[in-house]
């Protein structure tokens, strides 16, 4: 630290550039989720290297069955959110499904939205080759870009289902060659989701980018989870996911124990309360009408 650096001053943000830093160095690089400040708080405490907000919130917290109801909205209120809630992580969030496919001036526009009005420092869309061009032009306007290739969940209806994707010979080749084109238009990493391990280990040696596995094995450069899949927050935990803790199950408990307590009378207890001052408490009894007694 140099002797002009204040010795409370911040750990400074990662940057994508930081990112091809830690995957030259051999250190894995960790990503996991986040929709608001109180999460993405947590997960910057906990250092964690970047924080997506995925369009996952789609089903995480809005509900829904797949990510394609997501807005711009959606994704911008919670991307200021957690761009609020953070000081260390890199913040990047997704372009949500017809935010970008439908033209060049619409893609610029909201991907510039979640840097802007969103505060993230990089975007994520999905797609390989055919989203290339499209990657170079958002670089060039100043929007760092994270590709996604491999299971695409807003191209679901085409896969038929949330499949592992590159099994073949065929789609493991075509695979390598999406990240290439996203690699060589200037994407700063790229997400590897649903892909077969060797396939993921394989192309993470070939990319200068970083590689960040979903579902792809530990031969990628870093890996990127669901925060409610961590946290055990969800019924349903994908095959590619381990729960670290079981949040879901003590928030329960805890609701439960205040429920119970508010139910004979506990809560709220002295701690919880004020009290009026005896004198006004007195003038107050004088003014109001006395209620009668029944005896
Ligand atoms: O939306 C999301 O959470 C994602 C990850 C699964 C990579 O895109």
């Amino acid at each position: 630290m140099s002797s002009s650096t204040p010795s409370n001053a911040r750990p400074s943000r990662v940057t994508t550039t930081r990112l091809a830093e830690l995957k030259a160095a051999g250190e894995r690089i960790v990503m996991i989720t986040a929709y608001d400040a109180p999460g993405a708080r947590l997960a910057d405490a906990a250092g964690v290297d970047s924080i997506l907000v995925g369009d996952s919130l789609g089903m995480t917290v809005l509900g829904y069955d797949s990510t394609l109801p997501v807005t711009m909205d959606d994704m911008v209120r919670a991307t200021a959110a957690v761009s609020r809630g953070t000081s260390r992580a890199l913040v990047v969030a997704d372009l949500p499904f017809l935010s970008y496919q439908v033209s060049v001036e619409d893609a610029v526009r909201n991907a510039g939205r979640l840097l802007a009005e969103g505060g993230a420092q990089a975007v994520k869309l999905e797609g390989g080759s055919e989203v290339a061009d499209l990657v170079g032009i958002l670089v060039d306007a100043g929007i760092p870009v994270v590709g996604h290739v491999g299971l695409t969940p807003q191209s679901v209806n085409v896969f038929g289902g949330y499949k592992t994707q590159g099994k073949d010979v065929e789609g493991a080749l075509t695979l390598v060659d999406d990240c290439l084109a996203l690699e060589a238009a200037g994407a700063c990493a790229v997400v590897l989701e649903l892909v077969p391990a060797e396939l993921a280990a394989l192309v993470s040696e070939e990319l200068t980018i970083p590689t960040i596995g979903i579902g792809a094995g530990a031969g990628c450069d870093g890996q990127v989870q669901v925060f409610h899949d961590v946290l055990g927050l969800g019924d349903f935990t994908p095959r590619h996911a381990r729960r670290f803790a079981e949040i879901g199950e003590a928030i329960i408990a805890a609701i439960a124990a205040y429920a119970g307590e508010v139910r004979t009378g506990e809560f709220p207890a002295e701690g919880q309360l004020s009290h009026l001052d005896e004198a006004v408490l007195a003038e107050l009894e004088r003014a109001l009408p006395l209620t009668e007694s029944e005896d």
